[in-house]
């Protein structure tokens, strides 16, 4: 379609909106399609009243009952989002697996440790991205309890996001990404007196296990560009312009065929005194965002801590708490530390997500 405009719409997205008034991006493909900027009277999100299931969802991951093993939150076939446990009890057992059904992110919400692997040894620690290839064998060995967002790709592989104008050294460096080390590995694993003879297997979420009579980890020298690696959220470098507000694929970290993973860290906010500072109101239309709140002082909202989930399908507009908008005034700085996950497709949610639901959350727009 032609671009078309009626009444007296902003000449930049983002700035210059008129006092009262409040800006809403209608976009499609992520914003990389067709895309529209309304100025309402009112807030897109201020809705009294929702009946049926389509509703902004939030939940308090740090309550859901510590047992070992993925606990699968919300799916797609081309998506699944976890949470995962593991005690520091279970250093002493330490299980090798692989996932047949896709590669892996784990994201390390809290703890630390060591991710044993087919090409070696990788260490890590709260805010750390481990990107882990499907089919590879590995094991994670925990120094403390530690909890971690499972992003897991059943329908393509993750790759970086292209970089288009800004070059190949924005976003993070190619020397950000920590690459395993088998020498180390074989020190650890002998100072430990670790030989991990068993495999766990998932395919089709089933799992399976393969025994060997001496240990997986025998791999004594390795060449070419498929391995694991970690980046850790503190070697982002934020995208931004002090004129106006950018979206968030710009914060993309890792992309997928069918979603994309974002990541907010503390950057400076826009300085030109007509820039919106907090996130617009907007419809993401072909997308399911979910977004998982891991340190600091979440801007767009208050009454929020560290392990919190939201949910907000397509289907209606989203934006900051009006105590955001109230709030942002004096501040110069963001201070949090998000991991989201953007969904081409409908996420399902599963049940273990409704005794963490916080059920007021819908009306948590209304000032
Ligand atoms: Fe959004």
């Amino acid at each position: 379609m032609d671009h078309y405009n009626q009444g007296r719409p902003t000449r930049q997205a983002h700035k210059g909106i008129p006092d009262g008034l409040f800006e809403e991006e209608q976009g499609t493909k992520g914003f990389f399609g067709p895309v529209s900027y309304l100025i309402r009277k009112n807030p897109s999100t201020n809705w009294v009243k929702i009946d049926g299931p389509l509703k902004p969802r939030m939940f308090d991951l740090v309550e859901l009952p510590k047992q070992s093993g993925c606990q699968r939150l919300l799916f797609n076939q081309h998506l699944t989002i976890s949470n995962l446990w593991i005690s520091a009890n279970e250093a002493k057992n330490l299980v090798a697996q692989r996932n047949a059904d896709g590669d892996v992110i784990y994201f390390c919400h809290r703890g630390r440790g060591e991710i044993f692997s087919d090409y070696g040894v990788l260490g890590f620690e709260s805010g750390h991205y481990i990107v882990m290839p499907k089919c590879i064998t590995h094991a994670i060995l925990p120094g403390e309890d530690c909890q971690f967002l499972v992003i897991e790709n059943r329908s393509s592989h993750f790759e970086q996001p292209d970089r288009g104008l800004v070059g190949r050294n924005a976003l993070y460096d190619a020397n950000a990404l920590v690459k395993p080390d088998l020498a180390t590995q074989e020190a650890r694993l002998k100072e430990l007196k670790l030989e991990p003879k068993v495999v766990v297997v998932k395919h089709l979420d089933q799992m399976t296990t393969f025994t060997y009579p001496t240990t997986v980890f025998d791999v004594v020298a390795w060449k070419g560009d498929l391995y694991p690696f970690t980046l850790h959220v503190d070697h982002l470098m934020p995208l931004m312009s002090h004129r106006a507000h950018l979206p968030p694929s710009a914060h993309s970290t890792f992309v997928g065929r069918e979603f994309v993973v974002c990541t907010f860290v503390p950057r400076p906010l826009e300085t030109d005194a007509d820039a919106l500072k907090v996130p617009f109101y907007h419809q993401n239309i072909d997308y399911d965002e979910v977004l998982f709140y891991h340190a600091g002082d979440f801007f767009s909202r208050d009454n929020l801590h560290p392990g919190m989930m939201s949910f907000h399908p397509a289907g209606f507009a989203h934006g900051p708490h009006p105590k955001a908008v109230k709030s942002i005034g004096g501040k110069t700085h963001t201070n949090e530390y998000a991991v989201m996950i953007d969904s081409r497709w409908p996420l399902n949610r599963d049940a273990a997500l409704d005794q963490v639901e916080l059920g007021e959350y819908w009306k948590s727009w209304q000032g």
